[in-house]
C-alpha cells in the first residue's frame, strides 16, 4: 500500500550506517521499493529517501539518509549523524570485518550526536547463512547489542526478511 500521500505528523531523520557493501542501500531499495538488485553499485556520499509508515497507528514519515560506507566518504556520513533520530548501523553476517568494525561506528556515532540517538544493530545478508562456512553467529550480534544498549536484529534486503520490522521497531 503506498501511504506517501498521507500527512504526517510525526517525522524522524534515520541515517544508515555500516561499512561498504554491507547492503545499506539495498536495504532501502527493498524497504521503499520492494526490490532488489545483485549489481547494486556504491554510494557515492549520501543518498536520500523517503517512506511513510503507519506505527501504533499514527502515520510516520521516515526520512531515510543512506550513506556512503567507503572510508573516503566517512567525514560525510559522519555530518548525517549529528542531525539523526535514529541509526540503522548494519554489518554483513558473512564479513567477519564489517561486524569487527561495528565498535567503530558506534565510537562515531556517540561521538558526533548530542544525546544517546536510538540505534537498531543490523545483521544483514541472513539469507547466506545456509550456505556459507563462516558466519557471524546471531549470538554474537545479540551479546555487541547488549554491550552498547541498542537494539538488534538481523535482516536479509534479498528475500526482504525483518527489513519493516528493523525500521518499525526503531521509529517505536
Ligand atoms: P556502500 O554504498 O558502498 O556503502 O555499500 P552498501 O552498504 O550500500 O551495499 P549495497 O546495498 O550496495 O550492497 C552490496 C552488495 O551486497 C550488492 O551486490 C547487493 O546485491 C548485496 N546484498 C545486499 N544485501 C544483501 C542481502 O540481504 N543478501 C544478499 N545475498 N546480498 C545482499
Ligand atoms: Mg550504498
Amino acid at each position: 500500500v503506498d501511504l506517501g500521500y498521507m500527512t504526517s505528523e510525526k517525522a524522524y531523520r534515520i541515517v544508515l550506517a555500516g561499512d561498504a557493501n554491507v547492503g545499506k542501500s539495498s536495504f532501502l531499495l527493498r524497504l521503499c521499493k520492494n526490490e532488489f538488485t545483485l549489481n547494486s553499485s556504491s554510494t557515492l556520499g549520501v543518498d536520500f529517501h523517503m517512506k511513510t509508515l503507519i506505527v501504533d497507528g499514527e502515520p510516520v514519515l521516515l526520512q531515510l539518509w543512506d550513506t556512503a560506507g567507503q572510508e573516503r566518504f566517512r567525514s560525510i556520513a559522519k555530518s548525517y549523524f549529528r542531525r539523526a533520530d535514529g541509526v540503522l548501523l548494519l554489518y554483513d553476517v558473512t564479513c567477519e570485518q564489517s561486524f569487527l568494525n561495528v565498535r567503530e561506528w558506534v565510537d562515531v556515532i556517540e561521538d558526533v550526536s548530542q544525546e544517546d540517538i536510538p540505534i537498531m544493530l543490523v545483521g544483514n545478508k541472513c539469507d547466506l547463512r545456509k550456505g556459507e562456512v563462516s558466519c557471524v553467529p546471531t549470538s554474537y550480534g545479540q551479546k555487541l547489542a547488549m554491550t552498547y544498549n541498542t537494539l538488534f536484529c538481523e535482516t536479509s534486503a534479498k528475500d526482504g526478511c525483518n527489513i519493516l520490522e528493523a525500521v518499525l521497531h526503531l521509529a517505536r
